[in-house]
Parts: C-alpha cells; sequence; structure tokens
C-alpha cells in the first residue's frame, strides 16, 4: 500500500483527532459530538446545546448548522460547494503535500458525484439518476418481496439471529448487487469493505481505521476495475451494464459512481432498517397502531427516517462570502457541518421533536435524504426496499424481542449498529 496514505491521515485526520481529544477534555459539546461515545450514542442531547439561535453556529471546530431553516439553506445554495478542505489549522506544509498524494477512488473523493459541484456534477450525475427513476425503480419491488421472503424463511429455522448480519445488511446488499450486476458470492466481500470504507466519512479517525479503509478501497478499487471490464464485454440486464454501455461516464467515473451506489445502497439502509427494529420495540403503542392500520406504514418510514437518521451529517465548503440574516460573516474557503439530525429534530420545524410519532403529518419533510442538487438519488429505492421489509419482519415474527443490548458501531456520520441479538419466538 502507498506509504503517502500515511500523510493524508496526519492531515484530514491526526491534527483534528488531537483537537477533538484537547476540546472534548474541556467538555466541548461539538468535540463530544463528533468523536467519543456520548455523540455515538446519544448525538440529540449535544446537539440540542449546539443549535443556538437557530443562524450559522461558530464552534471551536469550524462553522456549523443544526436547525432546519439553515441546513437547508446551506445545501441549497450556490455559494457552498461540496470540496470540504482540510482544516486550516493544519501546517501549510502537511497540507499542501496531503493534497497531492492520491487514493483510490471512494465515495468522498472526486470523480465521485458526491464531492464535484456544478456544473460537472450535473454531466456525473444524470446518468445514474437517470438510472433510478422511481418506475425503473418500481419494478424492483418482486426481486425486493422474494429476497426478504427468502431471508425471513432462512432466518425462521433459527431461534435466535443477528437482525444486523442476517437481516438488514441482506436486504440492501441483494438488491444493490442486482443493480450493479454483481454476483451473489461477492456480496460478503462487499460488506466487508464496506464496513471498512465507512469511517472515512468521519473526521478524526485513528491510524489504524484509516490504514484498513484504504486497503479496503484499493481491493474495492481492483475488483470494481475488473468488474467494469466484464460488463463491456457481457453486459447484464442490470442497470449498471446499461450506465455502462450508454459510454456516458469514462472508466474512472464508472468507478467511482459504483463506490457510491455499493456504499450509499447498503450501508445506509442497512442502518435505516436496523435502526428501526429497537425503536419500533420500545414504543408498542406505535407497533400496535402499524399493526392495526397497515397503511400507516409509509408514514412510519419517513418518522423512522427523521427521527434516527442513519446519515447524520455532512459538509460544505464557503465558495464566496456569504452572510445570511443576522447572521455572522461566514469565510471563503471554510467549511460548514450540516447536522441532518439537528435539522430533523428541530423544534421549530417538528413540535415536540423528541416524540417519536407515526402519525406525524409533517414527517417527510426530515432532510435524511439531503435536498438541492446533491439530493439523495436512492431515496425511492430506500423507501420501497424499507417499506416491503420492515412489515415483513414484524408479521413474520410477532413475538420478536431483542436479546441483550444491541452493539452501536462507533461512527459519527453513519449511524447504526453493529450488532443486535434478537429472538424471534416467544417460549
Ligand atoms: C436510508 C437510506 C439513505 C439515506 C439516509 C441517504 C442519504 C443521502 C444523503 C443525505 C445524501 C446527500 C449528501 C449531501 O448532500 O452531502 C445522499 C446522496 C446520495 N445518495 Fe443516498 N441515502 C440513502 C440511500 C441511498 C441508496 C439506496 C442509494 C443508491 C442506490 C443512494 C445513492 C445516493 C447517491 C448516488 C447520492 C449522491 C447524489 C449527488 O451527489 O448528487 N442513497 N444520500
Amino acid at each position: 500500500m502507498d506509504p503517502r496514505y500515511s500523510i493524508r491521515w496526519a492531515a484530514e485526520h491526526g491534527f483534528p483527532r488531537l483537537g477533538f481529544l484537547a476540546l472534548r477534555a474541556m467538555g466541548d459539546p461539538f468535540a463530544r459530538l463528533m468523536s467519543g461515545d456520548e455523540g455515538y450514542d446519544d448525538p440529540y442531547s449535544l446537539i440540542d446545546q449546539l443549535r443556538g439561535d437557530g443562524g450559522v453556529q461558530v464552534t471551536k471546530i469550524g462553522y456549523a448548522a443544526f436547525s432546519y431553516e439553515m441546513c437547508r439553506e446551506v445545501l441549497r445554495d450556490r455559494r457552498f460547494g461540496v470540496r470540504v478542505p482540510i482544516d486550516p489549522s493544519v501546517p501549510f506544509l502537511l497540507r499542501r503535500y496531503a493534497e497531492r498524494v492520491v487514493v483510490p477512488p471512494n465515495p468522498i473523493e472526486a470523480p465521485s458525484m458526491f464531492a464535484v459541484d456544478p456544473p460537472e456534477h450535473g454531466r456525473l450525475r444524470k446518468p445514474v439518476a437517470s438510472a433510478f427513476t422511481p418506475r425503473a425503480v418500481a419494478r424492483l419491488g418482486d426481486r425486493v418481496r422474494e429476497v426478504t421472503t427468502e431471508l425471513l424463511d432462512a432466518m425462521a429455522a433459527r431461534e435466535s439471529v443477528d437482525l444486523m448480519a442476517d437481516f438488514a445488511a441482506q436486504v440492501p446488499i441483494a438488491i444493490i448487487a442486482e443493480i450493479m450486476g454483481i454476483p451473489a458470492a461477492d456480496r460478503p466481500l462487499f460488506l466487508s469493505w464496506g464496513s471498512k470504507v465507512a469511517p472515512l466519512l468521519d473526521v478524526g479517525i485513528s491510524w489504524r481505521t484509516h490504514h484498513r479503509a484504504m486497503a479496503a478501497t484499493e481491493a474495492l478499487r481492483d475488483h470494481i476495475a475488473a468488474h467494469i471490464e466484464k460488463l463491456r464485454r457481457e453486459p447484464g440486464d442490470d442497470i449498471f451494464s446499461d450506465l455502462v454501455s450508454t459510454g456516458d461516464l469514462n472508466t474512472i467515473e464508472l468507478m467511482a459512481s459504483a463506490n457510491v451506489l455499493m456504499g450509499a445502497g447498503f450501508e445506509t439502509t442497512m442502518n435505516l432498517l436496523g435502526n428501526a427494529v429497537p425503536l419500533l420495540l420500545s414504543h408498542p403503542d406505535q407497533l400496535d397502531l402499524l399493526r392495526a392500520e397497515p397503511e400507516r406504514w409509509p408514514g412510519a418510514i419517513e418518522e423512522l427516517l427523521r427521527y434516527d437518521p442513519s446519515i447524520q451529517m455532512t459538509a460544505r465548503r464557503v465558495l464566496e462570502p456569504v452572510q445570511f440574516d443576522g447572521g455572522i460573516p461566514l469565510e471563503p474557503g471554510k467549511s460548514v457541518i450540516v447536522s441532518l439530525a439537528g435539522a430533523n429534530r428541530d423544534p421549530v420545524k417538528f413540535p415536540d421533536p423528541h416524540r417519536f410519532d407515526v402519525t406525524r403529518p409533517n414527517a417527510k419533510e426530515h432532510l435524511s435524504f439531503g435536498t438541492g442538487v446533491h439530493a439523495c438519488i436512492g431515496a425511492s429505492l430506500t423507501r420501497l426496499e424499507v417499506l416491503h421489509a420492515l412489515p415483513a419482519l414484524f408479521e413474520r415474527f410477532p413475538d420478536i424481542r431483542l436479546d441483550g443490548e444491541p452493539t452501536r458501531r462507533r461512527l459519527s456520520t453513519l449511524r447504526g449498529y453493529a450488532h443486535m441479538p434478537a429472538r424471534l419466538k416467544s417460549r
């Protein structure tokens, strides 16, 4: 592996990590949110402390938005871009050198559409988005039903399961693998790479975690490059084969898109499914209501997305001087953390925001899928998967219960569980 990845780690994670440690020791709520057990376990009470007057907040780590209006504004305003800079407090030479280290294609670096601004962004996004129209996605409905039934059948033969490994991870990986034309036998490889790459979304990760992520991105790069070559020779009837055959994207761009789709396509939905189970089980009145009135499930899924989003935050870079009404002037070149979780729990937008209520009338206005030009391409696919998988789980195993505390992943951007032991039948 390229030893220069360590330079990238030092600039992007090592320096901020030292800052987080020092600030955390002083009790700084933003540092506690961004790294450390408190932020992983209960980000929402820290976010409430940080929301302030609703404008962009100046924290000791940089700008951050926690209110619904401000998060929405930043995501939709073209004066903000996605190429988030290395923190200016990192020594200049280290920053310059780190910026020159090339890492393998991954979801958060150009030419991934996540990391590119308009107008180039539109060229990269359009061919992918046009493959994910609601009609194309609806056609996947039968497959989602089949996959879910197969999984539930396999689980029924056992008394206890890990709902993350046996259920929440399996539905989205099966579907995205089919979209990508990836053979079923390769799914475990992608699951393992996905969990190693996911921490790259955080700031301040350890050298070891970064090293593992880089090794996984290299393996992923080689696998995806070979897969694209194969699809060029023998296209399948999957969505990704169509994308390869249009010739709209070159090989590196296809690799970046494949990375984003694989990463975004299962890590997020897996966590949403996982987060939903303890939440519903700990709100039996809400679950009973859904059992009595199953037509409420679509609304419940929006409330699940609002209440405990699997992507807690994103970031933007200030491209030109910005000053919102009554706010502080924002300096170009600096980054702004956009707390999607904060927006979703803003009492101005969602009254009594910490109450989980599957009948909440405006739940669908959550920002869990982002908004603006980078809004999630996979929102309809996610809704389709969850709408089949969750009701089916509770219908098939009405006595399902957790078997001990589920273990949370130690991540701050992605929120989800690593393991969730459960018993399916009452004894
Ligand atoms: C619970 C499920 C999901 C959540 C919470 C989620 C969330 C998000 C968010 C917040 C963004 C915007 C990030 C930003 O503006 O910085 C995004 C973008 C994106 N999502 Fe999702 N996502 C989910 C599922 C999916 C799925 C299933 C796919 C694909 C199959 C997908 C593909 C994408 C892509 C390609 C983008 C980038 C769009 C762009 O940059 O133009 N997502 N997602």
